[in-house]
């Protein structure tokens, strides 16, 4: 367990509060939209209620054939009954007026044309008033009773300002009720369904990666058939498997201490066996000197495998470290470690384009390829002169997919015990002397890369391919 587990979230960038935060938002975004026409409506109804008076004072005027007849009492009453100081009624080019006895010029005129009624005008009508200076004279235009005609209504803007406002901080005090209940329920509700269960999925994962080995802290899933229930579910099953695993490799760890002691002190005594066998092959007796080149290849072949099982145990661990790679000259290498180079009878070739260049770890590669194209002069070797002109070829081809290596010979081919359990490490050998990890290790080492290594059935001789991501491609 390399990095510091990460702990939980703080009450700012945890879930919860980012979700209050959008509750909160999204409503009041809801009551601004809501407000606009609210306030618009209120004013539009308080205005066509005083013009409704208008209309019928208007009505009134127009039956009289002199309004400055009328008693003072009487309009008076009449414009009282409008809130207003002076009602126009205008008709055919003609108009009327009455006035308080006390009414003063009107300063500051702001007028109300209650004939446009879009949206738009009267939300900015509201707007101007709830905004506007108080001490306004406020003129009501509107449509009279008959075609043609027109009442016009003087009054202060005041009382109009005063229940737009009283009505604004009532749909406020509602909205904040409204508001604070709908954030209220729609917390509780989301923490119940799905902030608790994922607090207690990421709490889960914290702790149980803190402590892989302890069971008891794999999570419990719940009954949930939705995403949460089935992330429960894959969670429970991943650390049931990391578990096991852990368990595995701690048994297989402990094996592999015990093997590598083994054949550490193994290979001590066969060298020193070796060193022993060397003496007597000097020896002038013509029996020993039949018998003692075999026992010298039998041990070289024990130390050999040794040697490899021990490499093999170091090097699983090891990363890849990328770096810029020329791909001709690491196989031209890994061809010439492999005894192909300059081989006496087997020829071969490499078309890797000079200038390709790949991100990728030489030494592991190298190893790669050395052990494919040993493989191949391994396998063309043991079958001697069977092969009429023996040759591996290279052949490299880069694509926008990726780059491909293919390593090809026209020798035996695989035979059918090394087809079962190819790419298998210590199973996968059917030579004399093979340990079986090259491929394995082969396939190992590509895939550590994001690459794939396969073998391609063929009628004659072998090929494997090795394929590499583009993104391993720097030319
Ligand atoms: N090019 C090839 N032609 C024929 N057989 C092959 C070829 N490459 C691999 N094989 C067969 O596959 C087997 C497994 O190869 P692998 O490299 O994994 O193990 P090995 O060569 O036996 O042992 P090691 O490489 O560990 O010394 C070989 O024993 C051989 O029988
Ligand atoms: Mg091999």
């Amino acid at each position: 367990m390399t990095a510091e587990p990460r702990p939980m979230p703080s009450v700012f960038s945890g879930l919860s509060s980012k979700l209050i935060a959008t509750i909160i938002g999204v409503i009041l975004l809801v009551e601004v939209v809501v407000f606009l026409p609210s306030i618009a409506n209120f004013r539009a109804s308080w205005l066509d209620d005083r013009l409704r008076v208008g209309v019928v004072a208007a009505r009134v005027l127009d039956a009289v054939p002199d309004v400055m007849a009328l008693p003072r009492n009487l309009t008076d009453r009449l414009l009282n009954s409008a809130g207003a100081d002076a009602i126009v009624y205008r008709r055919e080019g003609q108009s009327q007026l009455i006035e308080l006895a006390d009414a003063k010029t009107p300063a500051n005129v702001v007028t109300a044309d209650m004939r446009q009624r879009d949206m738009l005008t009267l939300i900015m009508g509201a707007g101007n008033t709830l905004l506007g200076a108080g001490d306004r004279t406020l003129r009501i235009v509107g449509q009279g009773d008959a075609d043609q005609s027109m009442v016009e209504l003087l009054m202060p803007e005041g009382p109009l300002k005063r229940d737009l406002f009283d009505y604004s901080r009532d749909f406020f005090i509602i909205s904040l009720i409204i508001a604070s209940l709908t954030a209220v329920v729609l917390y509780v509700l989301f923490s119940v369904l799905f902030i608790n269960p994922i607090r207690r999925l990421t709490e889960n994962m914290i702790g149980y990666r803190q402590a892989p080995e302890n069971a008891t802290l794999i999570i419990a899933p719940s009954q949930r058939r939705d995403e949460i229930g089935i992330a429960e579910r894959e969670l429970a099953a991943m650390e049931t498997d990391l578990f096991s695993m852990l368990r595995q490799r701690r048994h297989l760890a402990d094996l592999g201490l015990a093997v590598a002691k083994i054949n550490h002190d193994l290979r001590n005594t066969l060298t020193s066996a070796q060193l022993l066998s060397d003496q007597v092959a000097t020896l002038d007796d013509p029996k020993v000197q039949r018998l003692a080149p075999r026992l010298v290849t039998t041990l070289d072949k024990a130390i050999g495998f040794a040697q490899s099982v021990l490499d093999y145990g170091r090097e699983s661990a090891a990363l890849p470290q990328p770096e810029p790679v020329n791909l001709k000259a690491l196989l031209d290498d890994a061809a010439f470690d492999a005894g192909l180079a300059g081989h006496p009878s087997i020829a071969f070739s490499n078309d890797a384009s000079a200038d390709l260049m790949l991100n990728i770890d030489a030494g592991q590669f190298g190893r790669v390829f050395l052990n494919l194209l040993k493989n191949a002069r391994e396998a063309m070797e043991a079958a001697g002169s069977k092969i009429a002109a023996p040759a591996v070829a290279v052949n490299v081809t880069s694509t926008a997919e990726g780059v491909t290596v293919a390593v090809s010979d026209n020798g035996p081919g695989l035979p059918p015990r090394a087809r079962d359990n190819l790419f298998v490490a210590f199973d996968g050998s059917a030579r004399a002397g093979g340990t079986g990890l090259g491929l394995a290790i082969a396939r190992e080492l590509t895939e550590a890369h994001g690459g794939k290594l396969r073998f391609v059935d063929r009628p004659l001789g072998a090929r494997f391919e090795l394929s590499l991501p583009a993104s391993m491609r720097i030319s």
